[in-house]
């Protein structure tokens, strides 16, 4: 049986590139359109703390003008859960944030802040938002997301897409036990951070995920070959391992 493999497409760095001159361009949102008509299946957006890229008026632009579901990252704060439950997004992905960091560096830490996620997952579920975890390819880290009552998961990928050459497979080999043990204790399975055109085609075959999240390297392709471009062949990459992976032909 195949199984879907969904590609969300994080517009976070159009932001950073707009907030780089103060003004609009380039729109958020114009790109999420872009994304929508080159086969994205979901946008993703991270409204941080410091609003460094990703600002409030364009959550609620993208969630009002987007026909695509949109995937609001965001660190599990009441100000931020405040923002998700007035705008009610598809999907919510709680992430670990740090002001000093320049990207999310590491997943949650499930092991120990479970308190205060619990409470945030449990209002987000409760007014039908889908809640996920960022957290590490780790079987404990899966196991606490699940007592913690979140129904997906997202693997950071960040450690496998940064390993040298020579190290990565033992990086690979953590995100498909990872995947592994998510399928078997019944979490919903993605997986992001770091992807690109070279890293995403081993995640990408791995069966029991069903969703990559990808930004900046797409942002960064697309100085040189367009948006869609760039989205359409990451998008080919993913079907091709994919369908390679299960033995069926990719449409
Ligand atoms: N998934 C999560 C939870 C993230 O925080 C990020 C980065 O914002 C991504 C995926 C996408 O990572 P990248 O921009 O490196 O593709």
């Amino acid at each position: 049986m195949t199984r879907i493999l969904r590609l969300g497409v994080n517009i976070d760095h159009v932001a950073t590139i707009r907030n780089a001159r103060g003004g609009g361009h380039p729109d958020p949102l114009r790109a999420a359109k872009a994304a929508a008509k080159a086969g994205a299946d979901g946008i993703t957006a991270h409204l941080r703390e410091d609003r460094r890229h990703i600002g409030d008026d364009d959550i609620t632009r993208l969630c009002r003008d987007i026909d695509l579901p949109l995937n609001l990252e965001m660190a599990a704060i009441d100000e931020m859960l405040e923002i998700a439950l007035r705008h009610k997004p598809h999907a919510v992905c709680l992430v670990p944030e740090k002001r000093q960091e320049r990207t999310t560096e590491g997943g949650l830490d499930v092991l120990g802040g479970g308190d205060d996620l619990a409470s945030v997952i449990q209002a987000l579920s409760q007014a039908g938002i889908r809640v996920s975890l960022f957290i590490e390819p780790d079987v404990a880290h899966l196991d606490a997301a699940l007592a913690l009552g979140a129904p997906v998961v997202e693997l950071h990928t960040g450690a496998y897409c940064d390993a040298p050459i020579d190290a990565r497979s033992t990086q690979l080999d953590r995100i498909v036990a990872a995947a592994a043990h998510a399928d078997r204790i019944g979490l919903e399975c993605h997986a992001g951070h770091g992807l690109t055109f070279d890293t995403v085609g081993p995640v990408a075959a791995i069966p029991t995920i069903f969703e990559l999240n990808i930004g900046h390297f797409l942002v960064g392709e697309a100085i040189f070959g367009g948006l869609e471009s760039a989205i359409k062949r990451m998008r080919s990459l993913m079907d091709k391992s994919r369908a390679e992976a299960t033995g069926e032909r990719s449409a």
